[in-house]
């Protein structure tokens, strides 16, 4: 029998696998690891074309609990949850980030408790605070409920402070997108990328967006649809345009068809989004993941929301935030295409990117199990 310690570690969202790829072969090095995919995304194009990119092994378990609502969806994952924890009677269970799988592990272990089970959670402490977003409410939760916060920034130190969390729970380690999109972007073949989506590099602006706040609201969405077409009479705009997003648009009716500089794609893959980020003019996205990769490879981004966790690459100035309307998007927009220099001063800025991430991830969870 192994003597090692046991981690049940939940994944089940694309943010999670991309964030937890290089970390999850550190903890089947240092631990007995079951790997539990909740099934919370599970086509293809979000899911399972990650596994193969990153060259992760696939999960122990999955849960499938697909696209449901949002209460009926964390039941569902706890339930599944249950279930693993007592067959595998894990010391830890990890998880990551701000999703409806986050919560549902985060509670699951809390329930766990009084057996001695751990929760780590990883980009812990990160806050919009926006309390109406869901990923504000999951991340409050799971930070209040683990013994240990592994979170991404030095005033993260600071967030625990003022909600009561004890300090000596926190430890700064930094966020592990840094470590897989360098990883990434030092193996692909950008021209390949750049010729099927038909632009050129430097030539084009690169585009996501999926949070329920932008795209859940007809007006922010038609107009965000509206500023683009317009922007891309100046330059082209590729658009990697998230399901949800989708399904919301045919619902407002908003037209997703390609044509005149306006690149419409389906979601990506983690190779081609490496690739169209590095060399992109600049980014416009909502995603907090994307955000900090563009930091990493040195590309702006113009952040579609009202406010951001990660402030820090707005104070440093490489980033900044635009709350999406036609006319704050078209005019940022604008304001850097007409001041290369301003370009050049954002791509110039000195940055802290921390890289070997996950093997100090791995070290605190050790440190934690003892
Ligand atoms: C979820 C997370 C969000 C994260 C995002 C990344 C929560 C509360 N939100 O939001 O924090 O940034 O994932 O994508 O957990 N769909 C597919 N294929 C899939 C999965 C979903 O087509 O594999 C479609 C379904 O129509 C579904 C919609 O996308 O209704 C939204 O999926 P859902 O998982 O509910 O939330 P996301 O918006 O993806």
């Amino acid at each position: 029998m192994s003597t090692k310690k046991r981690v049940l570690t939940v994944i089940g969202t694309r943010p999670e696998i991309i964030k937890m790829a290089p970390v999850i072969p550190v903890l089947d090095r240092l631990f007995e690891q079951r790997l539990i995919h909740s099934g919370q995304h599970y086509s293809t194009e979000m899911d399972s074309s990650f596994f193969e990119e990153l060259a992760l092994r696939k999960p122990d378990a999955n849960l499938q609990v697909g696209s449901i609502g949002s209460a009926t969806q964390v039941g569902r994952i706890m339930e599944g949850l249950e279930r693993e924890i007592a067959a595998f009677k894990p010391h830890a269970v990890v998880i990551q980030g701000d999703t409806n799988t986050t919560l549902a592990g985060a509670l699951c272990a809390a329930k766990h408790r009084a057996d001695g089970v751990k929760l780590v959670h990883i980009e812990a402490l990160a806050r919009s605070y926006n309390e109406l977003q869901a990923e504000e409410i999951n991340r409050r939760i799971a930070d209040q409920l683990s013994h240990l916060l592994l979170g991404l920034y030095p005033h993260d130190i600071e967030v625990a402070r003022r909600e009561g969390i004890p300090a000596e729970r926190v430890a700064i380690v930094g966020n592990t997108v840094a470590d897989g999109c360098l990883r990434m972007a030092s193996v692909i073949d950008d021209a390949v990328t750049l010729r099927r989506v038909g632009v050129n590099r430097g030539e084009f602006v690169f585009v996501t967006c999926h949070r329920q706040e932008t795209v859940d609201s007809r007006v922010t969405l038609t107009e965000l649809f509206r500023a683009l077409r317009e922007i891309a009479r100046r330059i082209s705009v590729v658009f990697a345009i998230h399901p949800r997003t989708r399904t919301r648009a045919l619902e407002f009716g908003v037209d997703l068809s390609s044509g005149n500089g306006f690149h419409a794609l389906d979601p990506l893959g983690y190779r081609d989004t490496i690739a169209l980020v590095k060399n992109a003019r600049f980014c416009m996205s909502d995603s907090g993941g994307l955000l900090e990769e563009a930091a990493t490879l040195r590309t702006p981004m113009l952040i579609l929301r009202n406010e951001v966790e990660q402030t820090y690459f707005v104070d440093a100035g490489i980033h900044s935030l635009v709350p999406p309307s036609y006319r704050t998007l078209t005019q940022a927009a604008d304001q850097l295409l007409d001041d290369p220099h301003e370009l050049a001063r954002r791509r110039d800025v000195q940055l802290l990117i921390r890289t070997g991430v996950p093997e100090a991830i791995g070290q605190k969870i050790a440190e934690l199990l003892g």
